[in-house]
Order: C-alpha cells, then sequence, then structure tokens
C-alpha cells in the first residue's frame, strides 16, 4: 500500500532512514511537521526473524520484541500507510541485486564511474523497483563532502521510476523551501532528508521553522507517550542540541539517566506524569478485565500479554487448581508445564500443554511459580473457563474445603508431590536458560 499511497508517487518529501533516530517518536514529529513518509532505522532480517509480534493495547502500538524484551521495531495507526520498513539483510541478497552489484566495480575516474552510475540506475530500474533513492555522494566520500548535484540528475534522466534526491543536508537544505529548490534542480520527484530533519525536524514545516527548544519538547511528548526507551530519547536529544550540547540545557539532558529526569529537564515533569497516570489507568483496566485481551499465535502456541497477580486471587486459590480440576473434570490428562529462565535479570516464563495445544504469557515472571499461574491463566482465559479470581470462587471448581485453605488430598497443586522428568528446551535463543526440571502438576 505504501508503494501506491505515498511514496512511490511523485513530490513526497522524506524522513531518510537513520540508525537510532529513526524510531517512532521522531516519525511521528516528522509526520506531524509534514513529512509525507517516514523510514525507520535500518533493521537486520535476523533479528527481526527473532521477534514476537505483540499488539501492546496500553500504548496502542504494536511492537516486534526481541527475546531479551527490547523492543525492535513500534509502530501506531497514525503512521500506516506512511511508514517504510527498512530491512537489511546479512545473509543473502537476492541474486539479481548482488549480480547487479558485482558486475558493478567501483571506479575512480569522473567520468566513467558517472556512465557506470546511469547504467546501474537503469538497470536497477530494470528489476522491477518502484523507485531509487538517489544520496549524491560518492562511495568513499564522507557525509561532510559536498553532493554531486549532477549525478542526481544524471539519475533522474535515465530512468522513468521516480527518484529521490536524498544527501542534501548539509549544504543545500536549511529551511522547508530549499526542499523544493533541491527537488526542482535535482530533477528528482521527490526529496528525502536525514540529517536536516535529525537536527531540526520542523525543517518539513511549510509555515516555517520552529525554535529547537519547541522542536525537543515536541519530540519529547511523543517519547512520552511511547514509552521510548530513556537512552533512545536521550541520544535523539543531544542530536538535536547539535553544538549546544554544552549549555545548561544540554547538560540538564546529559546529566538525565531517565525517562522522568529528561522529562524534567525540558520542564515537561508534568506531561510526564499526567501521562504515566493515564498508561497506568489503561493497564489497571486491562488487567481488571476492562479492555479485551488479544491472542497470537507463535508459532503452535496460543499466547496472550497476562501477569499474575497474586492479589487478585483469593489466599488459598489459584489459576493452576482451577485448571487442573477443570482437566480433571473434562477427564484429560494433567496439565503439562515447560518452564525456561533467561539469564540476564533471571525472569521465567511457562508454557502449558493442555489436550495437545500450548498456551503462554509473552511476559516474563519473577518467579517460576508466577510464571506456571500465568500460562494457566492465558489457558482459562482462552477457553473462557473460571481462573479462580476473588468473585469466580465459587464456579464449583475447586471443592469448598480447599477454598478454605483446608488440605485436600489431589485437589491442589501447591501441595501437590512434583514429578520431574527432563527438560525439554522451548527455545534455542542464545542467553536463554532452562529451569533445569520439568513440572508435572500432580
Ligand atoms: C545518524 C544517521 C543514521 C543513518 N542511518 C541510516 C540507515 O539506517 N539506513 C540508511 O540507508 N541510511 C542511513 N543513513 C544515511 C541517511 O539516510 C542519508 O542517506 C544520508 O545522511 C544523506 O542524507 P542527508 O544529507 O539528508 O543527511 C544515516 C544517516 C545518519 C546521519
Amino acid at each position: 500500500n505504501v508503494l501506491n499511497n505515498a511514496l512511490f508517487t511523485h513530490n513526497i518529501t522524506a524522513l531518510a532512514p537513520m540508525v537510532r533516530v529513526g524510531t517512532l517518536p521522531m516519525r511521528l514529529l516528522a509526520l506531524d511537521y509534514g513529512a509525507d513518509v517516514v523510514y525507520c532505522e535500518e533493521l537486520i532480517d535476523i533479528k527481526m526473524a527473532k521477534c514476537q509480534r505483540v499488539v501492546n493495547d496500553v500504548l496502542e502500538t504494536v511492537d516486534f520484541v526481541a527475546p531479551d524484551e527490547r523492543v525492535m521495531f513500534r509502530t501506531c495507526e497514525r503512521e500506516k500507510g506512511r511508514v517504510v520498513f527498512q530491512m537489511v539483510r546479512l545473509t543473502t541478497l537476492p541474486s539479481d541485486v548482488r549480480l547487479l552489484l558485482d558486475s558493478h566495480p567501483p571506479s575512480s575516474c569522473r567520468e566513467q564511474l558517472t556512465r557506470s552510475e546511469l547504467s546501474l540506475v537503469q538497470r536497477i530500474e530494470q528489476t522491477g523497483v518502484a523507485a531509487v533513492a538517489v544520496h549524491g555522494r560518492l562511495k568513499d566520500e564522507r557525509p561532510r563532502h559536498p553532493l554531486h548535484l549532477d549525478y542526481i540528475q544524471a539519475a533522474a534522466g535515465a530512468v522513468s521510476i521516480p527518484v529521490i534526491a536524498n544527501g542534501g543536508s548539509l549544504d543545500l537544505v536549511k529551511t522547508n523551501k530549499d526542499i523544493e529548490d533541491f527537488r526542482r534542480t535535482s530533477g528528482a520527484s521527490s526529496v528525502m532528508l536525514a540529517r536536516a530533519a535529525m537536527w531540526n525536524a520542523s525543517v518539513f514545516r511549510a509555515g516555517g521553522p520552529l525554535p529547537l527548544e519547541t522542536v525537543m519538547e515536541d519530540y519529547l511528548k511523543h517519547a512520552i507517550r511511547y514509552n521510548n526507551h530513556a537512552f533512545n530519547t536521550k541520544y535523539c536529544l543531544c542530536q538535536m542540541l547539535r553544538d549546544k550540547v554544552e549549555s545548561p540545557l544540554g547538560r540538564r539532558v546529559q546529566a538525565a539517566q531517565t525517562s522522568a529526569e529528561i522529562s524534567e529537564a525540558l520542564g515537561l515533569q508534568e506531561f510526564y506524569q499526567q501521562t504515566q497516570d493515564k498508561l497506568q489507568a489503561r493497564r489497571d483496566a486491562a488487567h481488571s478485565g476492562g479492555a479485551p485481551e488479544r491472542l497470537v499465535m507463535d508459532g503452535d502456541v496460543t499466547t496472550m500479554v497476562v501477569r499474575f497477580e497474586r492479589r487478585e486471587y483469593p489466599p488459598h486459590i489459584t489459576p493452576k487448581m482451577f485448571l487442573l480440576e477443570w482437566s480433571r473434570k473434562e477427564k484429560l490428562q494433567q496439565p503439562l508445564y515447560e518452564t525456561v529462565q533467561r539469564s540476564q535479570d533471571r525472569s521465567f516464563q511457562s508454557i502449558v500443554t493442555v489436550e495437545g495445544k500450548r498456551y503462554r504469557s509473552t511476559l516474563w515472571e519473577k518467579s517460576k511459580k508466577f510464571a506456571e499461574q500465568a500460562a494457566a491463566v492465558v489457558f482459562l482465559r482462552v477457553r473462557g473457563v473460571p481462573e479462580g479470581r476473588i468473585g469466580e470462587e465459587d464456579s464449583g471448581l475447586v471443592c469448598k474445603r480447599k477454598r478454605e485453605g483446608q488440605p485436600d488430598r489431589g485437589a491442589g497443586e501447591e501441595d501437590s508431590n512434583k514429578r520431574h522428568v527432563d527438560a525439554q528446551l522451548l527455545t534455542s535463543s542464545p542467553g536463554w536458560q532452562m529451569v533445569p526440571s520439568l513440572t508435572l502438576g500432580k
């Protein structure tokens, strides 16, 4: 859709891909100020392949989360149809592109290179790509070197697909008006900006640039609203500050370690607190059943974002207990729990197998017991079976004696004789560690 919608039509202005800079807050800021299309930072295929897609109901985003819980890519409705996902392959390039690049040896002669560049861009067009961005610099030139406008002109004249002019941030594009001049003089269809936007994203604004402090505040509001990682927020703010990074404001930003401290440095502590309160209210609503929970299949495992909250259950009741009783009533095999522990924070995640199907929460818990409870909750919520929360104790699944905390041979899971068998690996990702035993419900 992006192909048809925006990027590959003519006369658009884009935020160029920038590692660490092109995360969600910067992309939204660029869209606010008038960019038509925004690129994400460059992401690597093998890392993305390990990510899990999680619908984040609290932030109203879709997150791609790595096994170490880092959010590799976060997007939201606002940028639908306008964000370009830049993913690089570390493994193999498509064979036709590889062939093309292999047959295009670098040359130091400017005239030869121009011819060679032209043939390259035409051959790229023939592979069927929808548009091509031309940076306007040679391979061994640095971003500080002047741009070769004539190379972009030559490329634009040589192909019929849209050409996006890029590389003009340092010497050509200072204001919004310069964007149009760059597009016109380069002969390209569109313009893509990296550094000019990183320094002051209001360059996209038709109404003229805004003071840096205003741009930094607007950026920070998106970062707070979308729970951006504090280090990333700080990095982007420091890029905006440029030579003002040693100013009093710059020093305050540099000293800040958390999102709260960064907000304080920019005088946005009230906005920060109000946003935190709103997000917390959404989290609470999600936990108390106010917001619908969504199932996501991860291979053959049914997942849900569920945290086991002990305080939501009466003292002697647990979801595992309810699941065990339900399985007995249904004359099924006992639920089987498999747990892994990850090394970086020693937290736990469990899968429960019931009727040959596997269920797990995407969240990590501080203990193995809690991880098993969370997995049981996922199953019970998927199947609509009562899980024993306060108010559900009398659903008839667990007998009264047990509910009142008296020993009841056979009904509970806490006092059951645990049987241990060899662990099976849930995942082979590095940094994960199997909990050395696999516990059966009884
Ligand atoms: C901080 C930074 C990060 C960048 N990261 C990427 C990237 O992830 N992928 C990419 O294709 N180009 C990347 N670039 C190159 C830019 O997209 C762009 O081609 C280059 O900066 C020239 O455009 P400009 O003159 O508007 O800055 C990056 C540039 C900068 C300054």
